[in-house]
């Protein structure tokens, strides 16, 4: 299945979860600097689209267009790998939490810096170090996770591809966007099934890898065992878990 694909299959629900944190938006549209002509790629259902510029977004999911509020930024059905623009047709151009789905990221990377000046992505550090130990729930629930990462670039590779540097970008403990590290210190939204509706990670790991995951974090809340090996999280107001913007 291709990437535009799963999200036909798994988006209907995106919205249940999925929307803009402010915090976060603040540190992507400083990175945009004066930019005044924005193009968003696998800009979903527009969150962290920029409402005081001038948008233009692309997406290659019709399910996840089709979900796109009125009013919003028009959006080009197409795919990072190949946009539909001339050489420098943008100030800026973004990507949020999308480059992961792209079958082929590096090609996505050079074809944003083709078409804008500038590039802000938001994205992880898939380094052993970075995502998989950093956070909890792939550490100690979800293995599998390791799985996802074979074959794809790492962070310092696509920084590469495009000239790009690296800014940590810290996940608030009340994030209203509801991506997968989102719960970080509020971990009995794991056991929501609509909170896991919102997460791709689970969906590509399948169900007997999630229900598994669900049923022993459950245990560990129920029996102390989560609280006792997080103990540092609970009085954290924001987590360093390997979240990164790629600027360019
Ligand atoms: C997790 S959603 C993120 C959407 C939006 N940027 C947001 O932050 O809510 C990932 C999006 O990437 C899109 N996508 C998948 N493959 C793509 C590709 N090759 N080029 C552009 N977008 C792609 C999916 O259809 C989906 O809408």
């Amino acid at each position: 299945m291709s990437n535009a694909q799963l999200y036909d299959t798994i988006g209907a629900t995106y919205t249940v979860t999925r929307r803009t944190e402010p915090r976060i938006a603040a540190q992507v549209w400083a990175a945009l600097g004066d930019a005044r002509t924005v193009v968003n790629v696998g800009a979903g259902t527009g969150s962290y689209e920029p409402t005081d510029r001038d948008v233009t977004a692309v997406e290659p999911s019709a399910l996840m267009r089709a979900q796109r509020p009125p009013g919003a930024a028009r959006c080009v059905a197409a795919a990072a790998e190949s946009l539909p623009f001339e050489d420098q047709s943008f100030d800026a151009a973004m990507a949020f939490a999308t480059i992961h789905h792209w079958r082929d990221p590096i090609a996505g990377l050079r074809e944003m810096r083709r078409v804008a000046r500038r590039v802000v992505v938001f994205t992880h550090d898939t380094s052993e170090a970075g995502w998989l130990h950093r956070f909890w729930f792939t550490r100690d629930y979800l293995p599998e996770a390791a799985d996802l990462l074979v074959g794809r670039p790492s962070l310092d590779e696509l920084a590469g591809a495009i000239g790009a540097r690296t800014e940590p970008v810290l996940i608030p403990w009340d994030c209203a966007d509801g991506f997968f590290e989102a719960y970080w210190r509020r971990p009995e939204a794991y056991l929501d099934e609509n909170v896991r509706r919102g997460v791709s990670v689970l969906a590509r790991l399948g169900p007997d890898v999630e229900q598994r995951a669900v049923r022993n974090l459950r245990e560990d809340l129920a029996s102390g065992r989560w609280a006792e090996r997080n103990r540092d999280l609970v009085d954290l107001d924001a987590a360093e878990l390997g979240l990164r913007l790629l600027i360019a």
